[in-house]
């Protein structure tokens, strides 16, 4: 029997560059929240010894280098076991969109093939395995807020936000997050000349923005969706933060239309706009649902292909992540 799981997508709230590593990563702060918008990944056992990806999509490698192959490859040489595992990509999220797909692809694939070899790997190896494939995958074990240090594979559960609605617009261009990084670099060593330089400020800056986000959350119990009031406050204390995501100073010089449609965004009732990682996406978060599709119909009117969501909390992460 296949098991097919549903592979949410994220969005950040806020993400602060810190220095280039010895590494050549970059040291980052970010919040990840995971939304309902999702791809499905089905997973089928059966004699043999293969990995193979089947995916529509031709903007989908189905090599080697997927990371739902990197991910099932590193599960079955740590179990020495052997199987032909099929794994079937259905994509709604756009590739490369800066809503870690990808990432959340192959973490789907690690739940599907846990449950589908019956075998369970212990916490640390979930993590291990999931770090060393890509910064962004190891937020999907968690789920829900989810705070992100490190390269951001360090990832810490935040409590949680009321469900908030969310309209997503990816435009079609196509953002090479190494190339945004780069850029980040060379702006702030331009910067540098005219300022001391301190690569980490940039961090401390957020960290403090974020605690003072945080410590207006209320850690209650399970979120009320489709409430106004309840979305209101953590809204705009996000905003009063000046919680922002640093990619936008380095993207929206080279891409103005992103830019354009944060405005939009913004102009149509987003409490809160921003980036999404290093884009194209663009999000925008709505006191209420119907705000959120209204802005969404309106945009669309103007041509640009907007996504209704909302955001995902972990509890519901969890129980809606195997499609029954
Ligand atoms: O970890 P991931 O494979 O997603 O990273 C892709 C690329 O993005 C890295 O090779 C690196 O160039 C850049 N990156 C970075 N700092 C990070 C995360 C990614 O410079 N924290």
């Amino acid at each position: 029997m296949a098991v097919t799981v549903r592979s949410f997508a994220k969005i950040n709230l806020g993400l602060a560059i810190g220095p280039l590593r010895a590494d050549r990563f970059h040291a980052l702060e970010t919040i990840y929240q995971t939304v309902a918008a999702h791809d499905l990944v089905k997973v089928d056992l059966s004699r043999g010894s293969a990995i193979e990806i089947r995916c529509r999509n031709p903007k989908v490698p189905c090599d080697e280098s997927n990371t739902c192959y990197r991910v099932a490859d590193r599960m079955l040489r740590h179990w020495k076991q052997r199987a032909k595992v099929t794994i079937t990509l259905e994509k709604n999220l756009p590739v490369q969109g800066g809503l870690g797909a990808g990432s959340s692809n192959a973490v789907a694939t690690m739940f599907a093939l846990e449950r589908e070899m019956k075998l369970e790997l212990a916490a640390e190896e979930r993590l291990r395995i999931c770090a060393e494939v890509g910064s962004d995958l190891p937020l999907f074990l968690l789920g829900g807020t989810v705070l992100g240090m490190g390269r951001g594979e360090q990832v810490y559960p935040l409590p949680e936000l009321p469900v908030l609605a969310c309209v997503m617009v990816t435009p079609p261009v196509a953002v090479s997050t190494p190339k945004a990084f780069a850029d980040w670099d060379a702006l702030v060593a331009g910067e540098a000349a005219l300022t001391p330089p301190n690569g980490s400020a940039t961090l401390s800056k957020f960290s403090r923005s974020a605690f003072e986000w945080l410590s207006h959350l209320e850690v209650s119990g399970v979120p009320v969706d489709g409430d106004g009031d309840r979305a209101e406050t953590p809204l705009l204390d996000l905003v009063r933060a000046g919680i922002e995501n640093d990619f936008e100073r380095v993207v929206f010089p080279q891409y103005p239309e992103l830019r354009d449609v944060k405005r939009v965004l913004e102009r149509e009732g987003a409490d809160y706009a921003s980036l999404s990682g290093s884009g194209s996406t663009m999000f925008g978060l709505f006191r209420t649902a119907e705000r959120a599709a209204q802005a969404a119909r309106r945009m669309e009117a103007e041509g640009l292909a907007a996504m209704v969501t909302e955001t995902l909390p972990r509890s519901q992460y969890r129980a809606q992540m195997f499609v029954k």
